[in-house]
């Protein structure tokens, strides 16, 4: 596929706002898991390239001229703002359409937008990770933040699940931190809901790793994201080993249109998740996710 669009200059302030769509071209494609992709592109313009910075858990609009515009996460690390991966689960419309993309094609990006991970609260203590699915991609840069940063935090724990080692994102990544205890100073554990002959880690879902990450709820901070279903049952289950709601940060995905606050789309409540999200934290969306009806 190819798209003749062309990037034009751009005022910084217009940058920071997010509000124009920016060209950017795919440079690479690589296969993460079933029906899933990381595309990682450059912004075409040099100025907007040098003055682009995201936070980690912050979405982009990923749009393809003509097809529609969508909200994804950047799952790439944020100390390399230059290289933008998103990680793209082909499940309808647009979806879809980006998975034909090929190395020279075009897309647009809009953003970044959304409240981030806010990986210094949980400086002097424990970061605990608990991703599951497709929700690795938006909790990754959170990890590459922690790691440029290991001795700000006594542990940094990551956990993830997923339905089958197929569907497992970043497996070469995941290997090399799960396969050596501490590697690059994480300690990862890894679980399928259902293993086959050659998952070498753990199966069950991802709530059954709690009891190997000896969790002290004294000074634990989580972020979780994965379904909506196994972040509820995450919840529960730290709520009841003692870690405080407070110290509970959840990434929260609704439909999104604008991205800026202003067509009420992704309402949650009273909150807006592309402006007021998507990273929430528990005590301010709890009732709103029915963890108590568990
Ligand atoms: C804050 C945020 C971050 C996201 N990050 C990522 C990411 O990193 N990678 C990724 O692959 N996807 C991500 N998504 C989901 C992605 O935006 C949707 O998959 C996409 O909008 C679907 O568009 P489509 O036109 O291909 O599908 P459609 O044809 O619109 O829909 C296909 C199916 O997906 C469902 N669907 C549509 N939008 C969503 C949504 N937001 N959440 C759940 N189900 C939806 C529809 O109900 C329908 O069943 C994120 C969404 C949000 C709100
Ligand atoms: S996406 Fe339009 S208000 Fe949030």
């Amino acid at each position: 596929m190819s798209l003749d669009v062309s990037a034009s200059a751009v005022s910084e302030a217009e940058i920071l706002a997010g509000v124009a769509p920016r060209v950017a071209t795919v440079r690479r494609v690589v296969q993460e898991a079933y029906e899933t992709y990381t595309y990682w592109l450059t912004l075409d313009d040099p100025v907007v390239r040098r003055a682009y910075r995201f936070e980690p858990g912050q979405i982009n609009m990923f749009g393809v001229v003509g097809v529609g515009e969508i909200p994804i996460s950047v799952s790439s690390d944020p100390a390399r703002p230059m290289r933008l991966a998103h990680t793209i689960r082909a499940t309808g419309r647009v979806t879809n359409v980006i998975k034909g993309l090929r190395p020279g094609d075009r897309v647009t990006l809009r953003g970044p937008f959304g409240r981030p991970w806010p990986v210094s609260a949980a400086r002097g203590g424990n970061l605990l990770v608990v991703a599951g699915g497709l929700g690795l991609a938006p909790a990754r840069p959170a990890i590459y933040r922690a790691i440029r940063d290991r001795g700000a935090f006594r542990r940094v724990i990551v956990l993830v699940g997923a339905r089958g080692p197929e569907h497992m994102l970043f497996r070469h990544e995941l290997d090399a931190w799960a396969q050596w205890l501490r590697f690059r100073g994480i300690e990862t554990h890894l679980t399928v809901d259902i293993a086959d002959d050659t998952w070498p880690y753990g199966e069950g879902v991802v709530t059954t790793l709690f009891p190997r990450a000896s969790i002290d709820p004294r000074v634990t901070t989580v972020f979780t994201c994965g379904p909506e279903i196994m972040m509820r049952f995450a919840v529960r289950d730290l709520l009841g080993l003692g870690v405080p709601a407070r110290r509970i940060w959840l990434s929260i995905e609704r439909n999104m249109h604008c991205g800026v606050k202003l067509c009420g789309h992704c309402q949650l409540g009273p909150y807006f998740v592309c402006a007021d999200g998507p990273i929430f934290r528990y005590d301010e969306i709890g009732e709103l996710m029915g963890v108590a009806e568990l």
